[in-house]
């Protein structure tokens, strides 16, 4: 087990603001430290303002690559010299690469939240119906993943209309099997798209510290036993979102799972070298 940083260790990291509880500093080093491997990910609070300029400093210092969370999943892309095609259509970046100074940007959440719901949900999206609350990078990962796995039929309800609107008018032309329709959150017809829906995503930040009892649902008499809700927070482990599902015999699943898969994806195209996925997954379920 490689445990001391040399001459030759290479740099990788997330960037983001508020990262104090991120879990992305443990899983990366904790796959680092087991396969002995020359690498460290160290943890870059980044403030709005700066961002431009700490991008530039990736290539400056020689970083390997990082993650990128929020708030700046979107943001960070006109800084960057190539965006792959799928993170391009998303419109939202979570992972960048150096490559000798060449900064290009992938979105790995959509295969993290994909495989989350493969492996843990045993949910195929076929022929369903799915409620998305939230309209931000993570929410157009989402949506992205379940109309590539050709969904039905996809709600998307955020605080702010114009930002799911943008995401059907960007998503539509890719998937012409399926249906995007977006509300604005308060709207009442959210009630009966819950009702006929089988997957439910809290998409919002809503829930993140500090204000943890915040819910993007207050009526929780909206969940139903045949849901399956999935809250891509996973700090705190169980939301007052995900809590009130459980009461209401929903399944359950919060963001841990997404974060390790999209964690391993990111790892891949830093280092080549891909840990097992369920295998990282319990080893940071035993220690947090
Ligand atoms: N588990 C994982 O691997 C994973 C991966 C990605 C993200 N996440 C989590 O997903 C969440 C969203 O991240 P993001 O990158 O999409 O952030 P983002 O781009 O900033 O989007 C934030 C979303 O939350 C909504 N929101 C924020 N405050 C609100 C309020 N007071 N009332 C109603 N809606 C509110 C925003 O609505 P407006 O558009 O109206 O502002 C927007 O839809 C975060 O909690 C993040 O940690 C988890």
């Amino acid at each position: 087990m490689k445990k001391e940083i040399n001459g030759k260790t290479k740099i990788i990291g997330i960037i983001g603001k508020n990262i104090e509880n991120s879990l992305s500093p443990l899983i990366h080093n904790q796959i680092i430290l087991k396969h002995s491997l020359n690498f460290c990910y160290l943890p870059f609070q980044v403030a709005e303002t700066n961002l431009g300029k700490a991008i530039q400093g990736i290539k400056a210092l020689n970083i390997r690559g990082v993650n990128i969370t929020f708030p700046y999943k979107e943001k960070v892309i006109k800084f960057l010299d190539e965006v792959e095609e799928s993170a391009r259509r998303i419109g939202a970046v979570n992972t960048i690469v150096n490559n000798k100074g060449i900064l290009t940007g992938y979105n790995t959440d959509v295969i993290g939240f994909k495989k989350s719901l493969q492996e843990d949900g045993k949910f195929f999206t076929k022929k369903k119906k799915a409620v998305i609350l939230g309209a931000g990078g993570a929410a157009r990962a989402v949506v992205y993943s379940i109309l590539e796995e050709g969904i039905k039929e996809v709600c998307i309800f955020n605080r702010t209309l114009e930002k799911a609107k943008k995401i059907e008018q960007d998503f539509s032309s890719f998937f012409p099997g399926s249906s995007i329709y977006v509300f604005p959150l308060e709207e009442e017809c959210l009630k009966d798209k819950i009702e006929e829906a089988y997957l439910l995503v809290n998409a919002t930040s809503l829930g993140m510290p500090p204000k943890i009892d915040n819910t993007p649902l207050p009526d929780k008499r909206l969940f139903h036993p045949n849901l399956l809700v999935y809250d891509l927070i996973y700090h705190p482990a169980r939301t007052l979102f995900l809590r009130q599902a459980e009461r209401a015999e929903a399944k359950i699943i919060n963001g841990l799972p997404m974060l390790v898969y999209q964690g391993i994806e990111s790892f891949y195209l830093w280092t080549g070298f891909k840990p097992e996925g369920k295998e990282v997954l319990e080893m940071i379920k035993r220690i947090t």
